[in-house]
Protein backbone atom coordinates (compact mmCIF):
# COMPACT_ATOMS: atom_id res chain seq x y z
CA UNK A 1 0.00 0.00 0.00
CA UNK A 2 1.55 3.47 -1.03
CA UNK A 3 2.65 5.71 1.35
CA UNK A 4 -0.17 4.12 3.75
CA UNK A 5 2.06 4.76 7.20
CA UNK A 6 2.83 8.09 6.00
CA UNK A 7 -0.30 9.24 4.91
CA UNK A 8 -1.12 8.50 8.51
CA UNK A 9 1.31 10.03 10.06
CA UNK A 10 0.87 13.35 8.08
CA UNK A 11 -2.67 13.40 9.53
CA UNK A 12 -2.15 12.03 12.35
CA UNK A 13 -3.88 15.32 14.21
CA UNK A 14 -6.29 16.08 11.80
CA UNK A 15 -7.98 12.44 12.55
CA UNK A 16 -7.72 12.67 16.51
CA UNK A 17 -9.28 15.94 16.03
CA UNK A 18 -12.13 14.59 14.10
CA UNK A 19 -12.46 11.62 16.61
CA UNK A 20 -12.14 14.15 19.10
CA UNK A 21 -15.17 16.05 17.97
CA UNK A 22 -18.00 12.76 17.47
CA UNK A 23 -16.48 11.73 20.89
CA UNK A 24 -17.44 15.35 22.53
CA UNK A 25 -21.44 14.36 21.51
CA UNK A 26 -22.64 12.41 24.15
CA UNK A 27 -24.60 9.86 22.47
CA UNK A 28 -25.76 7.34 25.29
CA UNK A 29 -28.86 5.45 23.56
CA UNK A 30 -30.31 4.14 26.85
CA UNK A 31 -30.91 7.51 28.54
CA UNK A 32 -34.05 9.80 26.93
CA UNK A 33 -32.36 13.14 27.92
CA UNK A 34 -29.61 11.95 24.91
CA UNK A 35 -32.13 11.61 22.24
CA UNK A 36 -31.02 15.26 20.30
CA UNK A 37 -27.48 13.80 21.09
CA UNK A 38 -28.72 10.71 18.82
CA UNK A 39 -29.46 12.74 15.90
CA UNK A 40 -26.38 15.28 16.30
CA UNK A 41 -24.10 12.01 16.01
CA UNK A 42 -26.11 10.96 13.14
CA UNK A 43 -25.45 13.92 11.12
CA UNK A 44 -21.48 13.80 12.29
CA UNK A 45 -21.58 10.59 10.82
CA UNK A 46 -22.86 11.21 7.91
CA UNK A 47 -21.24 14.22 7.23
CA UNK A 48 -17.89 12.61 7.96
CA UNK A 49 -18.52 9.94 5.49
CA UNK A 50 -19.39 12.22 2.28
CA UNK A 51 -16.29 14.20 3.63
CA UNK A 52 -14.51 11.51 3.28
CA UNK A 53 -15.30 9.82 -0.23
CA UNK A 54 -18.96 8.32 0.39
CA UNK A 55 -20.77 8.82 -2.60
CA UNK A 56 -24.04 8.81 -0.70
CA UNK A 57 -24.53 8.76 3.05
CA UNK A 58 -28.31 9.12 4.70
CA UNK A 59 -29.55 8.82 7.95
CA UNK A 60 -32.50 6.27 8.29
CA UNK A 61 -35.05 6.32 10.45
CA UNK A 62 -36.15 3.38 12.66
CA UNK A 63 -38.69 2.52 15.68
CA UNK A 64 -35.25 3.98 17.91
CA UNK A 65 -32.25 5.52 16.78
CA UNK A 66 -31.64 5.92 13.29
CA UNK A 67 -29.24 4.05 11.49
CA UNK A 68 -26.63 5.75 9.06
CA UNK A 69 -26.26 4.32 5.83
CA UNK A 70 -23.33 5.21 3.38
CA UNK A 71 -21.73 3.98 0.34
CA UNK A 72 -18.93 4.30 -2.45
CA UNK A 73 -19.98 2.06 -5.08
CA UNK A 74 -16.92 1.64 -8.00
CA UNK A 75 -18.01 -1.08 -9.81
CA UNK A 76 -21.00 -3.39 -9.59
CA UNK A 77 -18.56 -6.01 -10.44
CA UNK A 78 -16.05 -6.24 -7.89
CA UNK A 79 -16.83 -7.68 -3.92
CA UNK A 80 -18.95 -5.60 -1.54
CA UNK A 81 -17.65 -4.78 2.12
CA UNK A 82 -20.07 -3.76 4.29
CA UNK A 83 -19.00 -2.16 7.22
CA UNK A 84 -21.25 -2.40 10.80
CA UNK A 85 -20.00 0.12 13.92
CA UNK A 86 -21.97 1.59 16.50
CA UNK A 87 -21.83 5.46 17.31
CA UNK A 88 -24.12 4.91 20.38
CA UNK A 89 -22.28 4.60 24.12
CA UNK A 90 -22.58 3.21 27.61
CA UNK A 91 -23.52 5.66 30.22
CA UNK A 92 -20.54 7.20 31.60
CA UNK A 93 -21.86 6.60 35.47
CA UNK A 94 -20.02 6.72 38.46
CA UNK A 95 -18.75 10.32 37.23
CA UNK A 96 -16.82 10.99 40.53
CA UNK A 97 -14.23 7.74 39.56
CA UNK A 98 -13.13 9.47 35.78
CA UNK A 99 -9.78 11.42 36.19
CA UNK A 100 -11.09 12.98 33.33
CA UNK A 101 -14.50 14.33 32.28
CA UNK A 102 -15.90 10.80 29.87
CA UNK A 103 -16.89 13.57 26.85
CA UNK A 104 -14.03 15.88 26.66
CA UNK A 105 -11.43 13.29 25.18
CA UNK A 106 -8.16 13.61 26.53
CA UNK A 107 -4.43 12.30 25.95
CA UNK A 108 -2.41 10.76 28.69
CA UNK A 109 0.14 8.24 28.59
CA UNK A 110 -0.46 7.54 24.53
CA UNK A 111 -3.83 6.86 25.91
CA UNK A 112 -7.49 8.74 24.41
CA UNK A 113 -9.50 8.94 27.67
CA UNK A 114 -13.30 9.12 26.71
CA UNK A 115 -16.36 7.40 26.70
CA UNK A 116 -16.63 5.63 23.39
CA UNK A 117 -13.00 6.00 22.96
CA UNK A 118 -12.56 2.28 22.38
CA UNK A 119 -16.10 0.99 21.98
CA UNK A 120 -17.12 1.84 19.47
CA UNK A 121 -16.22 5.34 18.11
CA UNK A 122 -12.66 5.24 18.59
CA UNK A 123 -12.84 1.91 16.47
CA UNK A 124 -15.31 2.76 13.95
CA UNK A 125 -13.99 5.57 12.88
CA UNK A 126 -10.33 3.42 12.48
CA UNK A 127 -12.73 2.49 8.98
CA UNK A 128 -13.29 6.14 8.27
CA UNK A 129 -9.85 7.16 8.12
CA UNK A 130 -8.93 3.67 6.30
CA UNK A 131 -11.48 4.21 3.49
CA UNK A 132 -10.24 7.81 2.63
CA UNK A 133 -6.77 6.81 2.22
CA UNK A 134 -8.20 4.42 -0.16
CA UNK A 135 -10.18 6.76 -2.32
CA UNK A 136 -7.61 9.89 -1.62
CA UNK A 137 -5.04 7.41 -2.94
CA UNK A 138 -6.92 5.70 -5.84
CA UNK A 139 -6.15 2.74 -4.21
CA UNK A 140 -9.63 1.36 -3.26
CA UNK A 141 -10.13 -2.22 -4.72
CA UNK A 142 -13.82 -2.85 -3.66
CA UNK A 143 -17.18 -1.06 -2.96
CA UNK A 144 -17.74 -0.02 0.22
CA UNK A 145 -21.00 0.10 2.50
CA UNK A 146 -21.51 1.96 5.77
CA UNK A 147 -23.94 0.85 8.34
CA UNK A 148 -23.53 2.50 11.78
CA UNK A 149 -26.29 2.05 13.92
CA UNK A 150 -27.00 3.63 17.36
CA UNK A 151 -28.67 0.79 19.64
CA UNK A 152 -26.02 -1.91 19.55
CA UNK A 153 -25.57 -0.99 23.63
CA UNK A 154 -29.42 -1.47 24.31
CA UNK A 155 -29.27 -5.05 22.38
CA UNK A 156 -30.29 -3.63 19.03
CA UNK A 157 -34.09 -3.40 18.93
CA UNK A 158 -34.36 -1.76 15.58
CA UNK A 159 -31.79 -3.03 13.67
CA UNK A 160 -33.48 -6.37 13.05
CA UNK A 161 -36.28 -4.97 11.17
CA UNK A 162 -34.02 -2.67 9.43
CA UNK A 163 -31.83 -5.12 8.23
CA UNK A 164 -35.15 -7.16 7.12
CA UNK A 165 -36.32 -3.62 5.15
CA UNK A 166 -33.17 -2.90 3.11
CA UNK A 167 -31.75 -6.55 2.26
CA UNK A 168 -31.09 -5.59 -1.27
CA UNK A 169 -29.31 -2.02 -0.32
CA UNK A 170 -27.28 -4.13 1.98
CA UNK A 171 -26.03 -6.81 -0.30
CA UNK A 172 -22.37 -7.05 0.43
CA UNK A 173 -19.77 -10.34 0.09
CA UNK A 174 -18.30 -9.66 3.61
CA UNK A 175 -18.88 -7.50 6.74
CA UNK A 176 -16.12 -6.40 8.42
CA UNK A 177 -16.62 -5.15 12.10
CA UNK A 178 -14.13 -3.41 14.52
CA UNK A 179 -15.82 -3.87 18.44
CA UNK A 180 -13.92 -6.04 19.79
CA UNK A 181 -10.44 -6.90 21.64
CA UNK A 182 -7.05 -8.45 20.76
CA UNK A 183 -5.60 -10.96 23.63
CA UNK A 184 -2.40 -7.82 23.86
CA UNK A 185 -0.77 -5.20 22.04
CA UNK A 186 1.80 -7.46 20.62
CA UNK A 187 -0.46 -10.52 20.51
CA UNK A 188 -3.03 -9.76 17.33
CA UNK A 189 -5.72 -12.03 17.41
CA UNK A 190 -8.93 -12.42 15.52
CA UNK A 191 -12.19 -12.64 17.15
CA UNK A 192 -13.83 -16.54 16.15
CA UNK A 193 -16.62 -16.35 18.49
CA UNK A 194 -19.02 -13.83 20.62
CA UNK A 195 -21.04 -15.29 23.26
CA UNK A 196 -25.19 -14.95 23.21
CA UNK A 197 -26.88 -13.10 25.85
CA UNK A 198 -30.09 -13.70 27.44
CA UNK A 199 -30.59 -10.47 30.06
CA UNK A 200 -33.74 -10.59 32.77
CA UNK A 201 -34.73 -8.47 35.37
CA UNK A 202 -35.95 -10.15 38.80
CA UNK A 203 -38.80 -8.88 41.00
CA UNK A 204 -39.44 -9.94 44.96
CA UNK A 205 -42.13 -8.84 46.89
CA UNK A 206 -43.03 -9.03 49.97
CA UNK A 207 -44.78 -6.83 52.85
CA UNK A 208 -47.58 -4.26 51.07
CA UNK A 209 -44.55 -1.65 52.55
CA UNK A 210 -41.05 -0.96 53.82
CA UNK A 211 -41.66 -2.24 57.61
CA UNK A 212 -39.68 -1.09 61.07
CA UNK A 213 -36.74 -4.12 60.90
CA UNK A 214 -36.93 -4.44 64.45
CA UNK A 215 -40.77 -4.58 65.09
CA UNK A 216 -41.09 -6.73 61.69
CA UNK A 217 -37.70 -7.97 61.40
CA UNK A 218 -37.63 -12.28 61.77
CA UNK A 219 -41.34 -12.41 61.61
CA UNK A 220 -41.94 -11.04 57.86
CA UNK A 221 -39.51 -12.05 55.22
CA UNK A 222 -36.87 -9.77 53.96
CA UNK A 223 -37.08 -9.70 50.04
CA UNK A 224 -33.80 -8.59 49.85
CA UNK A 225 -32.67 -11.76 51.94
CA UNK A 226 -34.53 -14.05 49.91
CA UNK A 227 -33.45 -12.73 47.03
CA UNK A 228 -29.96 -13.02 48.05
CA UNK A 229 -30.71 -16.71 49.20
CA UNK A 230 -32.36 -17.09 45.73
CA UNK A 231 -29.28 -15.48 43.49
CA UNK A 232 -26.79 -17.48 45.82
CA UNK A 233 -28.58 -21.16 44.70
CA UNK A 234 -28.17 -20.38 41.24
CA UNK A 235 -24.54 -21.10 41.04
CA UNK A 236 -23.29 -24.61 42.67
CA UNK A 237 -19.97 -25.50 44.39
CA UNK A 238 -18.70 -26.11 40.77
CA UNK A 239 -19.47 -22.83 39.34
CA UNK A 240 -22.24 -24.56 36.98
CA UNK A 241 -25.47 -22.85 36.97
CA UNK A 242 -28.57 -24.50 38.70
CA UNK A 243 -31.09 -23.69 36.02
CA UNK A 244 -32.81 -26.98 34.91
CA UNK A 245 -31.76 -28.00 31.39
CA UNK A 246 -29.49 -24.76 31.10
CA UNK A 247 -26.67 -27.25 29.76
CA UNK A 248 -28.25 -28.91 26.98
CA UNK A 249 -27.86 -27.64 24.09
CA UNK A 250 -24.05 -26.69 25.08
CA UNK A 251 -21.70 -27.24 22.37
CA UNK A 252 -18.39 -29.32 23.88
CA UNK A 253 -15.50 -28.93 22.33
CA UNK A 254 -13.44 -31.52 21.18
CA UNK A 255 -10.35 -32.57 23.40
CA UNK A 256 -8.55 -31.87 20.22
CA UNK A 257 -10.16 -28.16 20.23
CA UNK A 258 -9.37 -27.40 23.70
CA UNK A 259 -5.74 -27.81 22.97
CA UNK A 260 -5.78 -25.85 20.02
CA UNK A 261 -7.28 -22.98 22.29
CA UNK A 262 -4.90 -23.70 25.12
CA UNK A 263 -2.17 -22.48 22.96
CA UNK A 264 -3.21 -18.93 23.24
CA UNK A 265 -0.73 -17.19 25.29
CA UNK A 266 -2.44 -16.09 28.22
CA UNK A 267 -1.41 -15.20 31.80
CA UNK A 268 -3.59 -15.72 34.82
CA UNK A 269 -0.74 -14.30 37.13
CA UNK A 270 -1.03 -11.02 35.09
CA UNK A 271 -4.55 -11.22 34.49
CA UNK A 272 -5.39 -11.14 38.29
CA UNK A 273 -2.64 -8.71 39.06
CA UNK A 274 -4.39 -6.04 36.35
CA UNK A 275 -7.78 -6.69 37.91
CA UNK A 276 -6.88 -6.58 41.38
CA UNK A 277 -7.95 -9.87 42.85
CA UNK A 278 -6.09 -12.74 44.98
CA UNK A 279 -8.03 -15.38 43.27
CA UNK A 280 -10.29 -16.20 40.06
CA UNK A 281 -13.36 -17.81 40.10
CA UNK A 282 -15.71 -19.76 37.60
CA UNK A 283 -16.60 -23.44 36.31
CA UNK A 284 -14.28 -26.14 37.23
CA UNK A 285 -12.13 -27.63 34.96
CA UNK A 286 -11.91 -24.77 32.63
CA UNK A 287 -8.85 -22.54 32.34
CA UNK A 288 -9.96 -18.23 32.20
CA UNK A 289 -9.94 -17.94 28.53
CA UNK A 290 -12.66 -21.01 28.08
CA UNK A 291 -14.25 -20.11 30.77
CA UNK A 292 -15.53 -16.70 29.09
CA UNK A 293 -15.10 -18.13 24.92
CA UNK A 294 -16.81 -21.24 25.23
CA UNK A 295 -18.54 -21.86 28.28
CA UNK A 296 -21.93 -20.06 29.57
CA UNK A 297 -22.04 -17.88 32.44
CA UNK A 298 -24.09 -16.47 34.44
CA UNK A 299 -24.32 -12.67 36.33
CA UNK A 300 -25.70 -10.49 38.03
CA UNK A 301 -25.29 -6.53 36.82
CA UNK A 302 -27.26 -5.26 39.48
CA UNK A 303 -29.03 -5.45 42.66
CA UNK A 304 -31.67 -3.07 44.85
CA UNK A 305 -34.01 -2.40 47.51
CA UNK A 306 -34.48 -1.23 50.75
CA UNK A 307 -32.55 1.92 51.34
CA UNK A 308 -28.96 2.70 50.03
CA UNK A 309 -29.15 6.37 51.21
CA UNK A 310 -25.89 7.85 53.81
CA UNK A 311 -26.08 6.79 57.15
CA UNK A 312 -28.13 4.10 58.76
CA UNK A 313 -31.93 3.50 58.34
CA UNK A 314 -33.44 0.61 60.00
CA UNK A 315 -35.74 -0.70 57.96
CA UNK A 316 -37.40 -3.82 56.29
CA UNK A 317 -37.72 -3.24 52.89
CA UNK A 318 -40.88 -3.98 50.67
CA UNK A 319 -39.48 -4.81 47.86
CA UNK A 320 -35.74 -6.20 45.80
CA UNK A 321 -34.65 -6.23 42.31
CA UNK A 322 -31.86 -7.50 40.37
CA UNK A 323 -30.51 -7.63 36.78
CA UNK A 324 -29.12 -10.79 35.60
CA UNK A 325 -27.61 -11.66 32.61
CA UNK A 326 -26.27 -14.95 31.06
CA UNK A 327 -24.04 -15.04 28.35
CA UNK A 328 -24.68 -18.05 26.04
CA UNK A 329 -22.57 -20.12 23.99
CA UNK A 330 -22.97 -21.50 20.34
CA UNK A 331 -26.72 -23.76 19.96
CA UNK A 332 -28.12 -22.36 23.21
CA UNK A 333 -30.79 -20.28 22.04
CA UNK A 334 -31.45 -17.21 23.69
CA UNK A 335 -35.68 -17.41 23.54
CA UNK A 336 -35.37 -21.21 25.44
CA UNK A 337 -33.01 -20.15 27.92
CA UNK A 338 -34.72 -16.87 29.22
CA UNK A 339 -37.83 -19.70 29.39
CA UNK A 340 -35.78 -22.07 31.18
CA UNK A 341 -34.48 -19.44 33.50
CA UNK A 342 -37.89 -17.69 34.25
CA UNK A 343 -39.15 -21.34 34.99
CA UNK A 344 -36.94 -21.95 37.56
CA UNK A 345 -36.56 -18.96 39.10
CA UNK A 346 -40.45 -18.80 39.93
CA UNK A 347 -40.02 -22.56 41.02
CA UNK A 348 -37.51 -21.35 43.37
CA UNK A 349 -39.53 -18.80 45.22
CA UNK A 350 -41.14 -19.37 48.52
CA UNK A 351 -44.38 -19.01 49.63
CA UNK A 352 -43.36 -15.66 51.24
CA UNK A 353 -42.83 -13.22 48.91
CA UNK A 354 -44.24 -12.64 45.07
CA UNK A 355 -41.48 -13.11 42.12
CA UNK A 356 -41.80 -12.09 38.67
CA UNK A 357 -39.24 -11.87 35.85
CA UNK A 358 -38.82 -9.68 32.68
CA UNK A 359 -37.45 -10.49 29.81
CA UNK A 360 -35.11 -7.13 28.47
CA UNK A 361 -32.92 -8.66 25.55
CA UNK A 362 -31.05 -11.27 24.55
CA UNK A 363 -29.70 -12.42 21.18
CA UNK A 364 -27.70 -15.55 19.48
CA UNK A 365 -23.75 -16.12 19.88
CA UNK A 366 -21.62 -16.09 16.86
CA UNK A 367 -18.60 -18.37 15.30
CA UNK A 368 -16.36 -17.44 12.26
CA UNK A 369 -14.97 -19.69 10.31
CA UNK A 370 -11.34 -19.58 9.92
CA UNK A 371 -11.26 -21.16 5.95
CA UNK A 372 -12.82 -18.36 4.48
CA UNK A 373 -11.38 -15.97 2.37
CA UNK A 374 -12.60 -12.83 4.81
CA UNK A 375 -10.88 -14.73 8.12
CA UNK A 376 -7.53 -15.09 5.68
CA UNK A 377 -7.42 -11.91 4.41
CA UNK A 378 -7.58 -10.50 8.21
CA UNK A 379 -4.66 -13.09 9.10
CA UNK A 380 -2.65 -11.71 6.51
CA UNK A 381 -3.07 -8.13 7.34
CA UNK A 382 -2.98 -8.13 10.51
CA UNK A 383 0.33 -9.96 10.33
CA UNK A 384 1.45 -7.39 8.28
CA UNK A 385 0.85 -4.37 10.51
CA UNK A 386 2.04 -6.56 13.69
CA UNK A 387 4.64 -8.66 12.36
CA UNK A 388 3.13 -11.80 13.80
CA UNK A 389 0.23 -14.07 12.23
CA UNK A 390 -2.94 -13.25 14.32
CA UNK A 391 -4.64 -15.86 16.70
CA UNK A 392 -8.10 -17.14 16.62
CA UNK A 393 -10.28 -16.95 19.59
CA UNK A 394 -13.41 -16.84 21.19
CA UNK A 395 -14.34 -13.75 23.22
CA UNK A 396 -16.73 -13.66 25.79
CA UNK A 397 -18.43 -10.78 24.80
CA UNK A 398 -21.80 -10.14 23.13
CA UNK A 399 -22.62 -8.11 19.67
CA UNK A 400 -25.93 -10.75 18.88
CA UNK A 401 -26.64 -8.31 15.88
CA UNK A 402 -23.95 -10.11 14.15
CA UNK A 403 -26.02 -13.57 14.15
CA UNK A 404 -28.60 -11.57 12.35
CA UNK A 405 -26.24 -10.27 9.78
CA UNK A 406 -26.07 -14.09 8.88
CA UNK A 407 -29.40 -15.41 9.01
CA UNK A 408 -31.10 -12.28 7.39
CA UNK A 409 -28.90 -11.31 5.15
CA UNK A 410 -26.91 -14.31 4.59
CA UNK A 411 -23.63 -12.70 5.16
CA UNK A 412 -20.90 -13.85 7.37
CA UNK A 413 -18.74 -11.22 9.72
CA UNK A 414 -15.25 -11.06 10.12
CA UNK A 415 -14.08 -9.26 13.79
CA UNK A 416 -11.43 -7.47 13.53
CA UNK A 417 -10.83 -5.49 16.27
CA UNK A 418 -7.90 -3.70 18.51
CA UNK A 419 -9.47 -2.99 21.75
CA UNK A 420 -7.13 -4.37 24.63
CA UNK A 421 -8.29 -5.74 28.24
CA UNK A 422 -7.07 -3.12 29.92
CA UNK A 423 -9.21 -0.46 27.56
CA UNK A 424 -12.02 -0.16 30.37
CA UNK A 425 -15.20 -0.53 28.16
CA UNK A 426 -17.94 -0.15 30.05
CA UNK A 427 -15.57 1.37 32.93
CA UNK A 428 -15.01 4.43 34.15
CA UNK A 429 -11.79 5.75 32.61
CA UNK A 430 -12.92 3.71 29.06
CA UNK A 431 -9.79 4.27 26.90
CA UNK A 432 -7.76 3.20 23.88
CA UNK A 433 -3.74 3.50 23.08
CA UNK A 434 -3.32 5.57 20.31
CA UNK A 435 -1.22 3.23 19.02
CA UNK A 436 -3.92 0.46 18.33
CA UNK A 437 -5.86 3.08 17.03
CA UNK A 438 -3.61 4.01 14.59
CA UNK A 439 -2.08 0.70 13.67
CA UNK A 440 -6.04 -0.27 13.39
CA UNK A 441 -5.65 2.53 10.53
CA UNK A 442 -3.12 0.36 8.75
CA UNK A 443 -4.15 -2.45 8.94
CA UNK A 444 -7.60 -2.23 7.62
CA UNK A 445 -6.67 -1.43 4.07
CA UNK A 446 -4.30 -4.53 4.27
CA UNK A 447 -7.49 -6.40 4.53
CA UNK A 448 -9.39 -5.25 1.69
CA UNK A 449 -6.39 -5.98 -0.75
CA UNK A 450 -6.36 -9.18 0.62
CA UNK A 451 -10.17 -9.50 0.74
CA UNK A 452 -10.33 -8.55 -2.97
CA UNK A 453 -7.34 -11.10 -4.08
CA UNK A 454 -8.88 -14.35 -2.17
CA UNK A 455 -11.98 -13.51 -3.52
CA UNK A 456 -11.25 -13.41 -7.16
CA UNK A 457 -9.48 -16.99 -6.72
N1 LIG B 1 -18.16 -4.04 21.72
C1 LIG B 1 -18.90 -4.71 22.72
C2 LIG B 1 -18.77 -6.20 22.68
C3 LIG B 1 -17.38 -6.79 22.80
C4 LIG B 1 -16.33 -6.12 23.40
C5 LIG B 1 -17.16 -8.05 22.30
C6 LIG B 1 -15.08 -6.68 23.47
C7 LIG B 1 -15.92 -8.64 22.39
C8 LIG B 1 -14.87 -7.94 22.97
C9 LIG B 1 -20.36 -4.31 22.60
O1 LIG B 1 -20.51 -2.93 22.44
C10 LIG B 1 -21.07 -4.67 23.87
O2 LIG B 1 -20.79 -4.09 24.87
N2 LIG B 1 -22.03 -5.60 23.80
C11 LIG B 1 -22.87 -5.90 24.91
C12 LIG B 1 -24.12 -6.60 24.47
C13 LIG B 1 -25.29 -5.72 24.20
C14 LIG B 1 -26.50 -6.55 23.82
C15 LIG B 1 -25.63 -4.81 25.34
C16 LIG B 1 -22.19 -6.83 25.87
O3 LIG B 1 -21.39 -7.69 25.48
O4 LIG B 1 -22.48 -6.70 27.06
MN1 LIG C 1 -19.24 -2.18 21.03
MN1 LIG D 1 -20.25 -2.01 24.44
Amino acid sequence: MKDLKKHIETNEDRLLDELFEFIRIPSVSSKEAHKADMYKATEWVKENLLKKGADKAEVCETQGHPVVYGEKIIDPGLPTVLIYGHYDVQPPEPLELWKSPPFEPEIRDGRIYARGADDDKGQMFMHFAAFEYLVETGQLPCNVKFMIEGEEEIGSPSLGQFLKDNREKLAADVILVSDTSMLGAETPSITTGLRGLSFCEVHVTGPNRDLHSGLFGGAVANPVNVLCEMIGSLIDENGRIAVKGFYDDVEELSPEEREEMGRAPFDDEKYKEALGVEELAGEKGYTTLERTGIRPTLDVNGIWGGYTGEGAKTVLPSEAHAKISMRLVPHQKSEKITQLFKDHFLSIAPKTVKVTVDFLHGGEGYVSPTDTPAYQAASKAYEKTYGIKPIPYRSGGSIPIISLFEHTLGIKTILMGFGLESDAIHSPNENYPLSQFFRGIETIPYFYRHFVELHRK
